[in-house]
């Protein structure tokens, strides 16, 4: 069992056999986020962008998944070997990763010793508890997706694959792990753990499929004259047989935390991965966990796809969203603005959502330049020009007198905390950035309420007048500090600056239950100087066209 308290978050292991793109960039992002949520709600130090996280109890696990029959052909096309290429791709995903401000705690790669070594092993206990067996294969292979295809399927399609190249046909000898042997147990996991296949759509697509009925999944491909079937890892006492690529890629997730230091944190937590290898992570997955003894990890969590300007993107239409195009929004608008956009205008549920230029500049200029971005140059401008730029000591006022609406704050703020951290277990990302917003907004409406800036011009000599100013400007900083603590996981940069500017950083250890609390131990402290800045975030004019 994991010890109490740890969290284990992974995303799927991308084929090395190609650069990243946004879709791989969608998901790390995400799980960055929601790691960066579980180290803020647990107290522990915060990782700058793009930096290796200092070992805690969340563990954060992204790769490359590298023995692919296309990673073989494709370094061929470019004249390097399997290992040559799959060195230079890993290197673009790290890139990427970091200069989208990914906070990783381990990259794993499925050529190293250490999953080689853990995958044999697996493979190995697999066969002592008498699970494998051999046998024949006779059917259709999609190359590109690395995936047998039933007959039925296979004719439903056309016996084309999935980007529509024409199926392989394939006889040949396999490994079998006995699948059909799982098929009640699994059933009956899944339908007494509501939350293990995520969202509820995705569960019942894979209890349908279940319904089906189940047969048993080769592990391992034989190796021939061909160099695309050398590249692999050896099965366990056959050396003419290698591992399943997608048996080897779904192991890493244990290889990775299998040693002694790290193995509190299995089971995972959550297995983040895109609906096009649910199966795989929801079905033969667990089976084999099971098969081992193995815990099965608390949550698949499947999301949906983005598309581009209304069209799916593929290599025929040459319009992914590449590591250019993510540079040129990077550049104009901000890692952060960019993180903000995948993360909250993304396919977490069922349906696909589209990235289009025209909603990228709405939603930016909605809540990021007019949002956060102005609410917080209103906030340090009126402090500064009143106050001397220090935080404004709110004691001493009567809000009830006032009819000032500020003790609303002190209701609002822990329940809308709370429930930020109960969503976080449901993997509802972008329910948790909503409530840092909806503090913003509220932030703003009480400005509007209150005046602040009608009340500075007929203070005069009136004390009582005076502290209520001071008190309405508190209350606007102190209501943001907590705000860009929800904010902060989609945003660590810009949230991380003005932490800066306003001297207010979480120190490490403070669990965001004491961070969050009003005016508490870590809230702003009256006299503080505030250094006022430019806004985080400039207005972007929708007429410009889509950086390229
Ligand atoms: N190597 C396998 C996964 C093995 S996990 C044990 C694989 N790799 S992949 O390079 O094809 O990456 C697939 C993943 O990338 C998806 O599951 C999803 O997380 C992400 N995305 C790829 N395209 C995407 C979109 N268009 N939109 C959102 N995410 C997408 O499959």
């Amino acid at each position: 069992m994991a010890e109490p308290g740890t969290y284990y978050i992974t995303t799927p292991i991308y084929y090395v056999n190609d650069k990243p793109h946004i879709g791989h960039c969608y998901t790390t992002v995400l799980v960055d986020a929601a790691a960066r949520f579980q180290r803020l709600v647990r107290g522990e130090p915060l990782p700058r962008a793009g930096e290796r996280p200092t070992p805690g109890s969340v563990f954060f696990l992204t790769g490359n998944d590298e023995h692919a029959e296309k990673v073989v052909t494709t370094a061929r096309e470019h004249g390097l070997s399997p290992i040559e290429w799959a060195d230079k791709n890993a290197a673009e995903f790290q890139r990427a990763f970091a200069s989208m401000g990914i906070a990783y705690d381990d990259f794993i790669r499925t050529t190293q010793e250490r999953h080689k070594a853990g995958v044999t092993r697996y493979i190995r206990e697999l066969q002592r508890r008498g699970d494998v067996y051999l046998g024949d294969y006779e059917g259709w292979y999609d190359v590109n997706e690395e995936n047998y295809v039933p007959e039925n399927k296979a004719k439903e399609r056309d016996y084309k694959g999935e980007n529509g190249k024409p199926l392989v046909r394939r006889k040949e000898q396999n490994y079998y792990f006995r699948l059909t042997k799982y098929e009640g147990w699994l059933k009956e996991h899944i339908e007494s753990n509501p939350g293990f296949v995520q969202p509820d759509a995705r569960r019942n697509e894979v209890l349908g499929r279940l319904r089906e009925g189940l047969i048993d999944v080769p592990i391992s491909r034989p190796i021939t004259d061909d160099p695309a079937t050398q590249f692999g890892i050896r099965m366990p006492d056959d050396p003419s047989h290698r591992v399943y690529v997608w048996i080897d890629a779904l192991f890493n997730y244990l290889t990775a935390v299998d040693t002694p230091e790290r193995r509190k944190f299995w089971p995972a937590d959550v297995h983040l991965i895109g609906k096009e290898i649910l199966w795989f992570h929801a079905c033969i997955w667990p089976a084999v966990l099971h098969a081992l003894g193995e815990d099965l990890p608390r949550m698949v969590y499947a999301h949906s796809h983005y598309i581009r300007e209304g069209k799916k993107m593929s290599k025929s239409l040459g319009n992914f969203i590449d590591l250019d195009v993510i540079e040129a929004y990077r550049a104009k608008y901000s890692t952060d603005a960019l993180r903000w956009y995948l993360i909250t205008q993304g396919p977490l549920g069922v349906t696909d959502a589209d990235f289009t230029h025209a909603k990228f500049v709405e939603v930016y200029n909605a809540d990021l330049a007019n949002g956060i971005g102005n609410c917080a140059s209103r906030v340090s401008n009126m402090i500064g020009k009143y106050f001397d730029g220090r935080v404004p000591d709110p004691e001493g006022i009567d809000t009830a007198v006032t009819n000032d609406p500020a003790f609303l704050w002190k209701t609002y703020v822990p329940r809308d905390v709370s429930e930020a951290v109960a969503g976080s277990a449901k993997f509802n990302l972008a329910r948790l950035l909503f409530l840092g917003t909806k503090q913003v907004i509220k932030v703003d409406q009480y400005i509007n309420m209150t005046s602040p800036f009608k009340l500075a011009k007929v203070v005069g000599d009136d004390p009582s007048k005076k502290r209520h100013l001071a008190a309405i400007l508190y209350h606007c900083a102190e209501a943001l500090r907590i705000a860009s603590l929800l904010l902060y996981p989609a945003m660590p940069e810009k949230m991380a600056e003005l932490w800066r500017r306003w001297n207010c950083a979480p120190p490490p250890g403070v669990p965001l239950s004491e961070l969050a609390q009003w005016a508490g131990p870590h809230g702003l402290k009256p006299g503080t100087r505030l250094e006022i800045g430019d806004a985080l975030f400039m207005r972007a004019d929708p007429a410009e066209p889509a950086p390229a």
